[in-house]
């Protein structure tokens, strides 16, 4: 028993979030033009841009991770599929004939699928055709995902990514049980659909999850790269995860929008829209279910929600525009690379009062509603 659930309560620790944080303009001698945002997504992948799709089925498909890997990121294909037309996704991105900036040494389209550690069968059919494997668990801190991952990644041929986590112990218990990790995915909690931290009260959320991942990474030594994953609304939020030790962010509702996300474009209130649900809304969950005989209901609870995005048009534009935010962003702090962004970037925190005069205030927008 502790002695003072009194201290307990004092110690606790500060869960910094996006919101908290702003970087501080440094010293510049960089133009937005002369900033690259290359970037490691795994130790042996590269990427020419450090957007990488999340694995939902509202996001990426073949259509969406094919125009990710032409514009030079990358895309992850979703779960909620049986194995076989999993496998057909990845053999379309394969196929495509376009000329992809993330490309594999035959230069065909680079992409990734989801999987989980429980299921095995899974893990072996899409090492054969994806280039890289990424976890697709909502607690990959748990024993027996980490005892499934030491069982199957001796099998495994690809490059293999951790997650999610948050927290430095997950990352010292990983270096220690698994045979190898080539990435880690980080964020428990933040994601625009997610209500893990409302329904459990637990989470970490992507800024802290990031920020610990990366301390105890270089405790150990370890290079090994981080996708800050979850509650990313933009290049700024992307550049503060960058400055905490972040290579790449993983997108959901900012691709869910776009013409090449799988889902179907909706008129409400006279807007343009498309649909966004979490992974472990009660709908994902169903269709999952029905799709794969073989897997096995985790928890009877829902942990996200079904909702819209406004319909954002071809997915070129919003990654120009995201990289074109990351380089401005990058400008003002100094940095002309993600690496340089870990070592110049200074941290300025915001207070819940201060929060409103960074954003738009004190008038009346044009066209407002
Ligand atoms: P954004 O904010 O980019 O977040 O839409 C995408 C990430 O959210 C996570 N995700 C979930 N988390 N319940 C959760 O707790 C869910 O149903 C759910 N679905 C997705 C996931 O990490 C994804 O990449």
């Amino acid at each position: 028993m502790p002695l003072s659930f009194v201290s307990k309560l004092k110690n606790a620790s500060d869960v910094f979030t996006f919101r908290d944080f702003i970087l501080l303009p440094g010293r510049s001698e960089v133009e937005p033009r002369d900033i690259s945002l290359a970037t490691n997504l795994t130790k042996k992948i590269k990427l020419s841009l450090p957007l990488v799709s999340s694995p939902m089925d509202t996001v990426t498909e073949w259509r969406l991770a094919t125009e990710m890997a032409r514009l030079g990121g990358a895309g992850v294909i979703h779960r909620n599929l049986s194995v076989e037309d999993q496998v057909e996704q990845v053999t379309k991105v394969k196929a495509s004939k376009v000329e992809a900036k993330t490309a594999d040494d035959k230069g065909r389209p680079l992409v990734g699928a989801s999987v989980s550690p429980m299921d095995p069968k899974r893990c072996e059919a899409l090492d054969k055709v994806a280039d890289f494997l990424v976890a697709d668990v909502a607690h990959f801190h748990n024993s027996n995902v980490l005892q499934a991952a030491a069982r199957v990644l001796p099998n495994l041929t690809k490059d293999f990514i951790a997650g999610n986590i948050g927290t430095r112990r997950a990352v010292h218990d990983i270096a220690s049980e698994l045979p190898r990790v080539d990435g880690f995915r980080v964020g428990i909690g933040s994601g625009s659909v997610c209500i893990t931290s409302e329904v459990t009260r637990v989470g970490a959320p992507t800024l802290f999850a990031v920020a610990e991942v990366s301390t105890a990474a270089s405790e150990l030594n370890l290079d090994i790269p981080i996708i800050a994953d979850g509650g990313i609304r933009g290049a700024g939020d992307a550049s503060l995860a960058f400055a905490a030790g972040a290579s790449t962010v993983m997108l959901g509702s900012v691709l869910a929008g776009t013409d090449e996300s799988p889902s179907k474009v909706v008129t409400r209130n006279g807007r343009k829209m498309k649909v966004h649900r979490g992974m472990a809304s009660a709908a994902a969950r169903k269709a999952r279910y029905a799709l794969d005989r073989y897997s096995v209901p985790a928890k009877g609870l829902d942990e996200g929600v079904e909702a819209y995005v406004n319909y954002s048009g071809k997915l070129e534009e919003v990654v120009d525009a995201f990289a074109n935010g990351l380089r401005a962003s990058f400008g003002y702090a100094g940095a002309k690379s993600i690496r340089d962004l870990w070592g110049v970037a200074t941290f300025g925190q915001v207070s819940a009062v201060g929060y409103t005069e960074l954003g738009v205030h004190s008038l009346t927008l044009k066209g407002g509603a």
